[in-house]
């Protein structure tokens, strides 16, 4: 069931989180939809231009169907992640009931007027937009406390932001980065500016980009056959998660967890299969570690059983629609 954001974020505003995957292959797509049926989960399928770049949005979108026919029950939206005007635009024909734009690297005034300009053509095609406030990058041990403050999220310029671009949730820099290596400075997440926020903007859907675990075993696995990730590679620690949902994240953003579990799959079986040239069993043996991991990961946050409670308030969407028919 294609569903929006907003009817996901109405319910698990405070209790609990819906997993935001980027997919860019099958096996990605395939596992995703299997685990999130096995779990009873809602989850946001999430392609940035470089998953469009490489399947071709048409690929994309018809694997995403496909999947969605394949398990009927489970109950998903379909988000741009990290967009710009270009492929918001094209996302709004495309399916889509979600689009980020990501103008967080512009000036305040800027990174406002080009979300709203989004935001006016996503609401007329009852499309829901993220966009995100402060720059999501590695804090390391040699920038000022001033530098350091100026790359998080301002809760006072936050509100300011959500009020006049009208945005739907908003992507908050609260101490995570994209990728294995969050925490080179050992902040972790600044639970401060996230309360901060919260109190500013009491019932707001916030998300968490950069929301990987990065699980040691999985990189010493990695290293172990043959790969060369760096001993500082770590990520979001489960209590820091639980902490954030309750503070308002409502969508938590995983890729990196994913890629992980890709590479030690594949160089495990280069190395200990060099007779086999067969991409099934690489495959098949991803998709298990994938939805393994997707299971455990639905629990932590709370998702695990929500799609059978967010049934009565679809149906309700479905008969109000079919009402004004
Ligand atoms: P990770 O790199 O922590 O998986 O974060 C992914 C993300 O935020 C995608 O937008």
């Amino acid at each position: 069931m294609l569903v929006s954001p907003r009817l996901l974020y109405s319910h698990c505003y405070g209790r609990y989180a819906i997993p935001a995957v980027n997919v860019f292959t099958m096996e990605q797509v395939l596992a995703l939809f299997a685990s999130a049926h096995r779990a009873e989960a809602p989850i946001l399928v999430q392609l940035t231009p470089v998953a469009r770049n490489y399947a071709h949005p048409v690929m994309l979108q018809a694997m995403i169907q496909a999947a969605g026919h394949i398990y009927p029950d489970v109950v998903y939206a379909i988000h741009l992640d990290h967009g710009n005007e270009e492929h918001a635009i094209a996302a709004l024909e495309q399916g889509y009931t979600s689009v980020m734009i990501d103008a967080s690297h512009d000036p305040f005034d800027i990174n406002i007027e080009r979300t709203r300009l989004v935001v006016e053509k996503a609401h007329t095609h009852g499309i829901v937009v993220e966009a995100e406030l402060g720059v999501l990058s590695g804090v390391e041990d040699d920038l000022s406390v001033e530098e350091v403050d100026a790359k998080y999220t301002n809760p006072q310029q936050a509100k300011e932001f959500v009020e006049r671009s009208g945005c739907d949730s908003l992507a908050v820099a609260v101490g995570t980065s994209h990728g294995a290596y969050k925490f080179s400075g050992g902040q972790g997440i600044q639970f401060h500016i996230l309360e901060r926020i919260q109190e500013l903007l009491p019932g707001f859907p916030l998300v968490l980009h950069g929301s990987s675990c990065v699980d040691p075993e999985v990189v010493k696995a990695i290293n172990q056959y043959g790969g060369k990730l760096k001993p500082d590679a770590s990520g979001v620690k489960d209590e820091e998660l639980k902490k954030a949902i309750q503070l308002g994240i409502c969508k938590v953003n995983i890729a990196t967890d994913l890629r992980l579990l890709w590479t030690r799959d594949h160089r495990e079986f280069f190395t200990s299969q060099p007779e086999l040239i067969d991409p099934v069993v690489p495959g098949r043996k991803y998709m298990q570690s994938f939805e393994a991991f997707m299971l455990k990961r639905f629990e932590l946050m709370g998702a695990a059983g929500q799609s059978r409670a967010l049934q009565p308030l679809i149906q309700e969407i479905q008969h109000t629609i079919i009402g004004q028919e």
